[in-house]
Order: structure tokens, then C-alpha cells, then sequence
């Protein structure tokens, strides 16, 4: 079996100092590639700054014999940004790899939800995926090759509690990997979403509180410390250094990997329902039709979507 490797690459993890972004980290270096070790080494709710992890995890990575320099710059401004990517051109002239994974969580209400809750929790997921993949594109773009790997969450793309702020900025991203995935097109450049589960401090965040908001209860959290022994986030790792990978033949596609198990979430559409002077009473009366699920379909860009609907039109029979 052919070994995937990194070797002669430079790749940009954020928020490597902890959980799955170290683990990226560590697996994209033992595989040959040169890393910048992005973290700004706050706490899990972004309060604070630490150079300490970035730092540790650099370390790490030249102990076991890698490349690697530490950067503790916020991804959270387009200035932290730009240097991030300049530290990986100062360092090794180049950049292959980025790996968007720098995030923080803090559960709100919406009823309760301020500026102050709203704004970090853009700033670091959403902007701050633009902020470094901007000066970072540029890069990709005149060399003619890249990979980029978001990370969303299955919190924004299927719903969790108390998470307004963090899905919108998470689903957030799934536009911007489609987005970016038909730009880099031309380029060689892929783009692709991961929506990790693993057993990181920010995981431990959110199980204080169940999945619905209320507090769990002991026989709930013995079951959730059993799921979690089974998260290790270096099995998450894999994943993001296949599309990562020059040889991933994929762009546009997110990810869900935990545990081992790797699966594909997709944006699919029903047949629906068409009718030329649809009324409201319509969509009541052929909701069960509309919703059907029964030979959906997943247009590949919204082009293809346009298609599908005058396909519809197209089909449907002619008044008499
Ligand atoms: P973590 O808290 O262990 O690691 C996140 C890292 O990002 C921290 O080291 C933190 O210092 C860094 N960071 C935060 N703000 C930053 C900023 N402005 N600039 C640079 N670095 C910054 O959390 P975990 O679980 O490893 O999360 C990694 C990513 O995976 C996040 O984007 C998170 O939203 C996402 N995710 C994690 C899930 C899980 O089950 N652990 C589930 C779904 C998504």
C-alpha cells in the first residue's frame, strides 16, 4: 500500500495548539509537511491569549524529528491573518495546505444573545476562515495548486441547542467551501469541509449541557463518558490529511468524521411539487409531496438546481 505523504509541502493548521487542530498538525508533519502552528491559546470560550500551546505543539513536532514553527497570531482579524500566511512564506516560501480549525463555543439563548456574544463567534469561525484563506488564495492561485479544509459542525447543519451564533457561523462555511470549491476550480485548487466528533475540551463545553438544553442526568452523562472514550481526535485527523491530500479527487463535499467513522453529508433536494399558478392553498394541500424525499436529487452547484426546476417546468403537463 502506497504511503500518503506530505513530503516538499507547507501547510497552515489553525488553532493547532489543542484538541483536533494538534492532531492535524501532528499527523500532516509525520507525513512529511512542513507546518505553521497556528493558535492564539485562549480558552475554550475565546477569552485570553497563550503562546504556550502553539508553541508546545511546534516543539512536539520538531522532537519527533518534523518541520514546524509556531505562530500566536487571532485568525480573528485580517491583519492576524495576513501574517499567518506571511509566517508560512517567511518560513518556507510557500503554501500547499490550509487547514481552517480555529474555533471557540460558548451556548447562548437567542432570546438572551448580545453583540458581544454574536460578534467573537463570527470573527473567529467565519471571518476568520476568510481572513487567513484570502492572502492564502492568492498563494494558491499563482502556483496553481492548493487544498483547503473547513471546518463546520454537524451543531449549524443539523441543529443543536443554544448554538445560533456557532451554527450560523459553522453553515457559514459550508457556502464558502461550495463557493470557493467551483473558484479554485480552474486552479487546482479543492476545497472541503470536515464536521468533526471528538473529545476535545470543547467537546467536554458542550456535554455539561444536553443536546436540548436541559442538565443532563447521571445515567445521560455515563452513557455520553462511554461515546466519548471512543472520540479520540486523532481519528479525525485522517480524514482532513486525505483532502488535504494532492491526491483527493474531491471539491465542494463536507465530511462528518468521529471515531473512526467517516461519512458524507450532502445537500439534497425532493422532486417537489409544481403547479404554474401555485397558490398557498397548494403548498398546504401537497406538503407531504413537496417534503417527499422519494427521488431526491443533489444538483452539484445552483446552476444545477436552475436546470432541474426548468427540467420540472419542462415536464409538467401543458393546460389544456
Ligand atoms: P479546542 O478548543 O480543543 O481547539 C480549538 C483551538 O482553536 C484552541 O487551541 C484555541 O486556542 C484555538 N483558537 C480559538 N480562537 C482562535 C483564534 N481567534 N485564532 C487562533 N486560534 C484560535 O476545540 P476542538 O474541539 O479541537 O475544535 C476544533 C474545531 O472543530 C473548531 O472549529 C470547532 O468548532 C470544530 N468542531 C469540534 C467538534 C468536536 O466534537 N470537538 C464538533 C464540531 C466542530
Amino acid at each position: 500500500m502506497t504511503e500518503l505523504r506530505f513530503d516538499g509541502q507547507v501547510a497552515i493548521v489553525t488553532g493547532a495548539g489543542n484538541g483536533l487542530g494538534r492532531h492535524h498538525a501532528l499527523l500532516l508533519a509525520s507525513r512529511g509537511a512542513r507546518v505553521v502552528v497556528n493558535d492564539l491559546g485562549g480558552s475554550v470560550t475565546g477569552d485570553g491569549a497563550d503562546a504556550g500551546p502553539a508553541e508546545a505543539v511546534a516543539r512536539e513536532i520538531r522532537d519527533q524529528g518534523g518541520e514546524a514553527v509556531a505562530d500566536t497570531h487571532s485568525v480573528a482579524t485580517r491583519e492576524g491573518g495576513e501574517v499567518i500566511v506571511r509566517t508560512a512564506l517567511k518560513t518556507y516560501g510557500q503554501i500547499d495546505i490550509l487547514v481552517n480549525n480555529a474555533g471557540i463555543v460558548r451556548d447562548v439563548p437567542l432570546s438572551d444573545m448580545t453583540p458581544d456574544d454574536l460578534d467573537p463567534m463570527i470573527d473567529v469561525h467565519l471571518k476568520g476562515a476568510f481572513y487567513v484563506t484570502v492572502p492564502a488564495w492568492r498563494v494558491m492561485r499563482e502556483q496553481g495548486y492548493g487544498r483547503v479544509v473547513n471546518t463546520t459542525s454537524s451543531a449549524g447543519i443539523l441543529g443543536s441547542t443554544h448554538k445560533s451564533h456557532y451554527g450560523a457561523a459553522k453553515t457559514g462555511l459550508i457556502g464558502f467551501t461550495r463557493v470557493l470549491a467551483v473558484e479554485g476550480a480552474a486552479h487546482n485548487i479543492r476545497v472541503n469541509a470536515i464536521a468533526p466528533i471528538a473529545a476535545t475540551r470543547m467537546l467536554a463545553v458542550t456535554m455539561a449541557e444536553g443536546d436540548n438544553g436541559r442538565r443532563l442526568d447521571p445515567a445521560d452523562l455515563a452513557m455520553m463518558h462511554a461515546v466519548t472514550s471512543k472520540l479520540d481526535p486523532a481519528l479525525v485527523a485522517p480524514v482532513v490529511a486525505f483532502l488535504a491530500h494532492e491526491d483527493c479527487p474531491v471539491t465542494g463535499e463536507i465530511y462528518t468524521a468521529g471515531a473512526g467513522q467517516v461519512a458524507r453529508f450532502f445537500t439534497g433536494r425532493t422532486k417537489g411539487y409544481y403547479r404554474p399558478d401555485l397558490s398557498i392553498e397548494d403548498v398546504r394541500d401537497h406538503l407531504a409531496e413537496i417534503r417527499d424525499e422519494t427521488g431526491y436529487t443533489v444538483p452539484e452547484d445552483s446552476g444545477g438546481e436552475i436546470a432541474q426546476l426548468l427540467q420540472a417546468i419542462a415536464a409538467s403537463p401543458k393546460p389544456a
